[in-house]
């Protein structure tokens, strides 16, 4: 009885994520001319992305696919290491064999000019909706609104990163143009999805807050962030150690630093907008919208915010990214 349920979930589990793959390898950039001229007449880009000298895999693919996670994690080495930075032990939430790869998003746009909106409050009462409309790929992260806030941080959306905690649960935040992408810090995470696109009863344990119930996107919108970015955002941009000392909560990347990975892997331009915090005014508002002070990411032990001020200062100075927000 438990081996056939298992076998029934199995099947469940396949046909979802099978029909969610997606490779990137045979996208425009950086890729064999052989599959350029395949895929279509557009001049391949011919500028490496802005951040090539740090990114160790170039032909990487960024999303999880049932098809071939086992394969791809051996060989980028997430199979050393658990969530957010490997798969060592979650892989019985995917399924190791089959051979569909559904390749969606193709490619109309050789070189990539990409925009990452944090959602921080240096973008209240700043007009750049337009500006950041503007790019071809525009990458946004949990539930920062565009709806009521177009002005400040324009209408379209590409890409959003979110975990269970921080994604929208009301359908009216739903752009169908847009990708939303799991970032998964815990195992949870993934049984969470799994549950939510089977349409069983959502186990709440184990989240730092009550996750979303229900999901405004249609399985098609949705992929699986490979744990390899969130390994290159906390290991190689930003230096974390591998260890922690035992009287201290391991770090991790925020979702905004993982986005800015994501983003120097796809695009050949990064520019940001909305990074940025005052920690000298614990009372300026933490986000674009709503009423959260910065106050509350002080208390924040998840997060080197330290580190992460670092990294952004670092990069801009060294002109890899530019800050929209600058005054
Ligand atoms: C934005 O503008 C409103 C009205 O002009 C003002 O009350 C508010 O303090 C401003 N907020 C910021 C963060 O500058
Ligand atoms: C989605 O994309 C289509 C085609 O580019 C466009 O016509 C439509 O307005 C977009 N929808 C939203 C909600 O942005
Ligand atoms: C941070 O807030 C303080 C107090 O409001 C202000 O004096 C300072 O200029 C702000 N720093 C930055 C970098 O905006
Ligand atoms: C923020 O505060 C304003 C005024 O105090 C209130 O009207 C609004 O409902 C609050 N918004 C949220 C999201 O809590
Ligand atoms: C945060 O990062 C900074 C800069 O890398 C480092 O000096 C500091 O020790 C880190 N703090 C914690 C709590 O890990
Ligand atoms: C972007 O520029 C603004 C304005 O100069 C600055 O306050 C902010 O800290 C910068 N962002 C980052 C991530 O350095």
């Amino acid at each position: 009885m438990r081996g056939y349920l298992v076998a029934i979930f199995l099947s469940a589990v396949f046909l979802y994520y099978v029909l969610h793959c997606i490779l990137w390898g045979t996208n425009v950039y950086w890729v064999a001319p052989v599959e350029m001229k395949r895929r279509n007449k557009i001049q391949p880009c011919l500028s490496k992305p802005a951040f090539a000298s740090l990114l160790r895999f170039h032909q990487f693919h960024p999303f999880l696919c049932a098809a071939d996670f086992r394969k791809i994690a051996s060989l980028y080495g997430s199979d050393k290491f658990d969530l957010p930075y490997g798969m060592r032990t979650s892989g019985q939430y995917f399924v190791k064999d089959g051979s569909i790869s559904l390749v969606h998003l193709s490619n109309s746009i050789p070189c990539k000019k990409c925009v990452v909106v944090g959602n921080g409050g240096v973008l209240k009462n700043k007009t750049l909706g337009e500006k950041i409309d503007s790019y071809d790929v525009i990458i946004r992260m949990n539930n920062g609104p565009v709806l009521g806030h177009e002005e400040e941080v324009g209408r379209r959306t590409t890409f959003r990163l979110f975990y269970p905690e921080s994604v929208f649960s009301d359908p009216i935040h739903n752009d169908p143009n847009t990708t939303v992408i799991l970032t998964a810090f815990k195992p949870h995470d993934l049984r969470w999805l799994l549950e939510l696109l089977m349409g069983d009863k959502i186990n709440t344990n184990g989240f730092w807050k009550k996750p979303a119930l229900n999901l405004i996107y249609k399985p098609y919108q949705i992929r699986i962030l490979d744990p390899f970015i969130i390994r290159t955002a906390a290991y190689e941009l930003l230096h974390f150690p591998k260890v922690f000392p035992k009287n201290q909560k391991p770090k991790h990347p925020t979702t905004g630093i993982i986005a800015i990975t994501l983003a120097f892997y796809i695009c050949h331009e990064v520019h940001l907008a909305g990074f940025k915090y005052n920690f000298s005014d614990l009372k300026s508002p933490l986000h674009y919208y709503g009423n959260a002070t910065m106050s509350l990411m002080n208390k924040n032990a998840y997060h080197n915010v330290t580190a992460e001020q670092l990294f952004l200062k670092d990069i801009i100075e060294k002109n890899l990214v530019i800050n929209l927000t600058q005054d």
